[in-house]
């Protein structure tokens, strides 16, 4: 019987779980064997793997995070290391590996197909959003979810106490996620890695707003500098009442939104069947509302790139 894999490696994002038990399925369904990888590249370093079987994907489509653990394994990134994943990989799945990462993964599983014979078929997961090649990553949508619902109540503190809030965001050094998440939240500012801004203009900006609205919520991207600076300097120089939340993890975990599990399920789906056509080193993508490949090497060679206009836009209709 022919032998593949999964693994999740990288940050979890939301979805995860959704995509193994899509992957796991569609497998069995095409008569493969299936082996889940351990903690990420970790897993094939120490040979940590288990076979699945349906059953051990059961209900675990509405699970946050990933039942084959993740890990951020520097030794991926060195020769020797991948050289051991390697020999261990034709060994375990010389059928093909399905790897469900970020843009780290995707990078990794490059470097690991050129030295390797077993075909790669990566699928994008990050709640960053900043993978180049496909227009939406598994988690994406739940983590600006639950970026929302912690918003609006931080709205509710802030109308009350006629505060200003620096909700800080998640998205590691790109803006996509804030400016999605500040858009949507109805944020009077939004910071952004990709877009210049200063501490003086913010100020300037909150000034022209404070007669006119009773909460002002800045959403910033934790790429974007530091919201506990651009805190002091607003109090500082104003009699504005600044105070800062940091959402943090918090982006990263829950049950997944029906995005993320349809974006999980088709590419699980399409994975599988593209090792059973033969198909090899590619990734996943998902481009203007349908299904698409990229050579799995596209992360690494184009950078992603935001839609400016949103900002503009959400500029505008926030007020004041
Ligand atoms: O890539 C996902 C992400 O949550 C980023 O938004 C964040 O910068 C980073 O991971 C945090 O990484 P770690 O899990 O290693 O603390």
């Amino acid at each position: 019987m022919r032998k593949i894999g999964v693994i999740t490696t990288g940050g979890d994002a939301p979805g995860m779980n959704a995509c193994i038990r899509a992957v796991v399925r569609t497998a069995l369904y095409f008569n493969y064997r299936i082996y889940g990888i351990k903690r990420g590249w970790w897993g094939l370093l120490e040979n940590d793997f288990s076979e699945l079987k349906s059953s051990d994907v059961s209900g675990i489509i509405s699970k946050g995070g990933t039942i084959l653990k993740t890990l951020r394994c520097p030794l991926s990134r060195t020769e020797k290391g991948l050289r051991q994943i390697v020999k261990n990989l034709e060994k375990i799945a010389p059928d093909g590996l399905v790897v469900i990462g970020g843009d780290g993964s995707m990078r990794a599983s490059f470097e690991i197909s050129k030295r390797c014979s077993v075909p790669i078929i990566g699928i994008p997961a990050s709640i960053d959003n900043d993978i180049a090649g496909t227009d939406e990553t598994i988690g994406f949508d739940t983590a600006i979810n639950t970026a929302l619902y912690a918003i609006d109540k931080i709205r509710d503190t802030a109308t009350s106490h006629e505060r200003v809030f620096i909700v800080e965001v998640m998205g590691r050094a790109r803006g996509f996620l804030a400016l999605n998440v500040g858009l949507a939240s109805g944020a009077e500012i939004i910071l952004i890695p990709e877009i210049r801004w200063s501490k003086k203009k913010v100020l300037n900006k909150l000034l022209s707003f404070e007669k006119k609205k009773s909460s002002l919520i800045i959403v910033m991207a934790e790429g974007a500098g530091s919201s506990d600076e651009l805190a002091d300097f607003l109090s500082k120089n104003s009699k504005i009442k600044v105070r800062v939340s940091k959402l943090g993890y918090i982006q990263r975990g829950g049950s997944p939104s029906v995005d993320s599990r349809f974006l999980a399920s088709i590419f699980g789906w399409e994975a599988v069947n593209l090792l059973k056509n033969k198909k090899k080193n590619l990734m996943c993508a998902w481009v203007k509302d349908s299904f698409r490949t990229v050579p799995l090497n596209w992360p690494a060679k184009h950078r992603k790139k935001l839609h400016e206009k949103l900002l503009k836009i959400a500029n505008i209709i926030s007020g004041p």
